[in-house]
């Protein structure tokens, strides 16, 4: 885990991340009543950061809590802050909970002012062999809420699901429900079968992701076959490709599942046309 860089914001200052002092009465810190965004910087600018700030107000709308930014006023705001911890590639993190009242009360939702919290982080280096090998994967039955389409800082269910990756030496859970493959733990979850991109639709059930829609413009840039269908175990099993795609993981190929290759056991075809036209587009953003 690489080391955050220097400078935070928290409601309204910049200041030294190792100086911010939050309540301990806030209720993300009680309750995980908050919600976050993950957002790629690259060449000192923010990437696509319209689709993050409007699944922000989509999470705000969803919790009932009133984001105190516009987009142009979050954009100000993170700029400054790249700024400050140096441009180059980066990603931000940015959180808005509900506040701190003086008290624990579950509801009613207290009218109070959100903690608005942001920090960078540099830009992490993709592990050794994972585009040319690809990535081990493992898969274990949702336990998460019915609600997967906020981005909810109340993350317990994906923390322990991600551990059983970790325990078994594997890069992430890919999560089962009612016979179907949803998302990762932390990821949107791509497969190939007979030339075509395949992603499950977006429902409560899963996030919808930023990097998915990159993902989907590319390949239809490209004249890559696409739809958004309900993708069952067995055909998980037997797919020719599977991919991971997250803002700071890009687009990554799985090549064992629980074990077991994956198509051929490689990194696939399609997959690689997909992260080339990523890289071209990212070194397109980072220009000046
Ligand atoms: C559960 C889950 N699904 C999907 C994603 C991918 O979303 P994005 O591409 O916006 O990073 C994430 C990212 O953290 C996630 O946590």
């Amino acid at each position: 885990m690489a080391t955050p860089l220097p400078w935070c914001h928290l409601n309204g200052e910049q200041l030294l991340l190792t100086e911010a002092r939050v309540s301990p009465l806030d209720r993300s810190f009680l309750f995980g009543d908050g919600i976050y965004e993950v957002i790629p910087v690259y060449g000192g600018r923010l990437f696509r950061p319209q689709a993050h700030f409007d699944r922000l107000d989509r999470s705000a709308a969803a919790i009932r809590l009133t984001n105190p930014h516009s987009s142009a006023g979050w954009q100000a705001l993170l700029q400054q802050l790249i700024d400050a911890n140096g441009g180059g590639d980066q990603y931000v993190y940015l959180q808005l909970s509900r506040g701190a009242e003086h008290g624990r009360n579950h509801a009613p939702l207290p009218e109070i002012p959100p903690t608005v919290f942001a920090y960078c982080s540099p830009w992490p280096t993709v592990a050794a062999g994972t585009l040319s090998n690809g990535l081990a994967c493992i898969t274990a039955q949702d336990t998460r809420w019915a609600r997967c389409d906020i981005k909810s800082v109340a993350l317990l269910a994906n923390v322990l699901l991600r551990q059983l990756a970790v325990d078994a030496n594997a890069a992430e859970t890919i999560l089962l429900r009612d016979g179907e493959m949803l998302e990762g733990s932390a990821s949107t979850v791509h497969v190939v079968i007979d030339g075509t991109l395949i992603t499950p639709p977006n429902s409560t059930r899963l996030l919808p992701g930023t990097t998915r829609s990159v993902v989907e413009e590319l390949a239809d840039g490209l004249g890559i076959p696409r739809r958004a269908a309900r993708i069952g175990e067995a055909e998980l099993r037997s797919a020719d490709e599977i991919w991971l795609a997250a803002a700071t993981r890009e687009v990554q190929p799985v090549t064992r599942l629980d074990g077991m290759p994956v198509g051929t056991g490689l990194p696939g075809p399609v997959w690689r046309r997909i992260y080339d036209a990523y890289q071209q587009l990212r070194k397109a953003a980072s220009q000046p």
